[in-house]
């Protein structure tokens, strides 16, 4: 019995040991942990369960048949994150580059079966040269498997990736269907064709890092969320993301014990907002001042900074934020900024996260590139988003809320629940100068005239007062008392149920 024991743990050593210490080294020596370590450094201590630790590949094309490593270049299995059960695959770069061959997908696939059966996250740990090129069609096929599994997991589980080294080819498109994509700055890149094949067919030259390293993603493309330092930081943020959010669509997220008093009140909010209307103000200051310890989680927010999206707390319990920013291009909508939101909108209707939307927006932006780049039909992503929306929403009104973007911004009329105004709120179909220039076209030549015309139409609609008279405001707050009416309204809102028609799906337009 004692030999048998034995031979396991050797068996169990020699996994360990994945590409060997030569290609362990080699990893460390670029700042990159290994599969193992990043496990560990995810998981609670000591949670890891493992499957299909000694599986191997089938190949036995190209001499394959004499290099057959257990594992096969992933570690697959699950474990928790302060309590919580995830799903967790890790691919191995020390073995085969981590490249994906038909058993090392077959490991990825049976994870992700059993993560949306017993409803929890996956988190993929991305480090791959793409499809194991020895095996051909079979490595493709591998890929298409998981793909698919992507999208049948898509609003049923979170899905997170974490991209840790090179993704190239197949090895992106699973993450790109994923919820959150989390990029390391200098060892991870995500291209569909490396530098290489780019220079023969463009004749561009560019280095892995310019064309698709963790600040391209992040600020540039949008394809990724957020960007760290190094692996530990990474999997660190990782652990905060998943506290945030429910194991499954069929459960509401987490309550964490209340530290903070909802009753709080913060009286620098009654001068939040400057006197001079086109004066900027940090979007950011009023959500740390509503959140439960100050704490905000952003998502994306190197892109479209002129909205903010990510989750706080109030009350221990998940909120998903949206909000504009009037420091960047004074908090208009544009197209980046709407698909940016329309995306955090879905998944937290998807996932059953309260939206608290706060809105200070002078409309969308306008002009060619705007207009060229499908401003309409991006800008309907978000108008959809919300629309489709049934998880409690409250919307509070600071400043600015113009024209369409006042509809899209989670107007009362496409689904919010409990909609606020400041005081300083102004309600209207344009600013005053726009609307007086356009109304009073004749008597432009008489700027005494237009003072007066423009003057006469800011006391009429630069107010919450007239959408108040009429419900699409429920009630005129005070600033200071923001933090306890958001709370009470999304407390009254817990058991908000709403039926929707049959579909198979809507037609979102993409
Ligand atoms: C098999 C691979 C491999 C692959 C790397 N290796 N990629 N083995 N299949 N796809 C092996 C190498 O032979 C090497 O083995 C080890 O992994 C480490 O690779 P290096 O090149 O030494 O490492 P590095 O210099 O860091 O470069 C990493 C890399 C590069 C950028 C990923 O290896 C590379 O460009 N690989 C090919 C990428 C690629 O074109 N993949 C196919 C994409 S097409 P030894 O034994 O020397 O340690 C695709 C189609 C799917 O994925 C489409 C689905 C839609």
């Amino acid at each position: 019995m004692k030999e048998i024991l034995e031979k396991l743990q050797e068996r169990r050593e020699e996994a360990y040991l994945g590409g060997g210490q030569r290609r362990i080294d080699a990893q460390h020596a670029k700042g990159k942990l290994t599969a193992r370590e990043r496990i560990e450094l995810l998981l609670d201590e000591g949670s890891f369960e493992e499957y299909d630790t000694y599986r191997t590949h089938r190949c036995t094309d190209f001499g394959m048949q004499d290099q057959k490593i257990t594992g096969d270049g992933v570690v697959t299995g699950w474990g928790t994150i302060n309590g919580r059960m995830v799903y967790v695959f890790s691919q191995d770069f020390t073995v085969f580059g981590g490249s994906l061959s038909e058993t090392h997908a077959q490991k990825i696939c049976k994870i992700m079966d059993k993560a949306v059966q017993n409803g929890a996250p996956v988190i993929g740990i991305n480090d791959s040269g793409g499809a194991r090129i020895q095996e051909g069609v079979a490595s493709l096929a591998g890929y298409a498997d998981v793909f698919k599994r992507n999208v049948i997991a898509s609003g049923t589980i979170p899905q997170i990736s974490v991209i840790m080294g090179p993704c190239a080819g197949g090895a992106v498109y699973s993450p790109a269907m994923t919820d959150f994509i989390f990029m390391v700055r200098d060892s991870s890149y995500m291209f569909v064709t490396g530098p290489d094949v780019v220079k023969t067919v463009t004749n561009e030259i560019v280095t892995a890092e310019e064309l698709g390293g963790a600040s391209t993603h992040t600020k540039k493309s949008s394809v990724a969320d957020k960007a760290f330092d190094n692996d530990v930081e990474a999997l660190a943020e990782v652990r905060r993301l998943v506290d945030f959010l429910p194991l499954s669509a069929r459960e509401n997220p987490p309550k964490l014990p209340v530290i903070d008093d909802p009753e709080r009140q913060d009286e620098s909010l009654d001068t939040l907002i400057p006197d001079n209307p086109n004066m900027p103000y940090d979007m950011k200051e009023l959500i740390g001042k509503i959140a439960d310890c100050g704490e905000f989680y952003e998502i994306q927010e190197d892109f479209a900074k002129n909205i903010l999206t990510g989750f706080m707390r109030l009350e221990g319990s998940t909120v998903g934020v949206v909000a504009n920013q009037p420091m960047v291009l004074a908090g208009c909508l544009d197209i980046d900024s709407s698909r940016k939101a329309a995306r955090f909108v879905r998944f937290c209707n998807a996932f059953n996260i309260p939206i608290l939307t706060l809105v200070d927006v002078p409309g969308f932006l306008p002009g060619t590139s705007q207009e060229y780049g499908g401003v309409i039909k991006h800008g309907a992503k978000l108008l959809f988003a919300y629309s489709q929306a049934t998880v409690p929403m409250v919307t509070v009104i600071t400043r600015k809320a113009y024209g369409g973007a006042y509809d899209v911004m989670a107007s009362k009329h496409i689904g919010a629940d409990v909609n606020y105004a400041w005081p300083t709120a102004e309600i209207a179909v344009m600013g005053a100068k726009g609307a007086t220039e356009i109304l009073y076209r004749s008597e432009l030549g008489d700027p005494e005239k237009i003072a007066a015309r423009t003057k006469e139409y800011e006391d009429r609609f630069a107010n919450p007062f007239v959408a108040a008279e009429r419900g699409f405001i429920d009630e005129v707050i005070m600033p200071r008392s923001t933090r306890r009416r958001v709370a009470n309204a999304f407390a009254a809102l817990r058991t908000k149920h709403v039926e929707v028609p049959y579909k198979k799906h809507d037609n979102i337009p993409l």
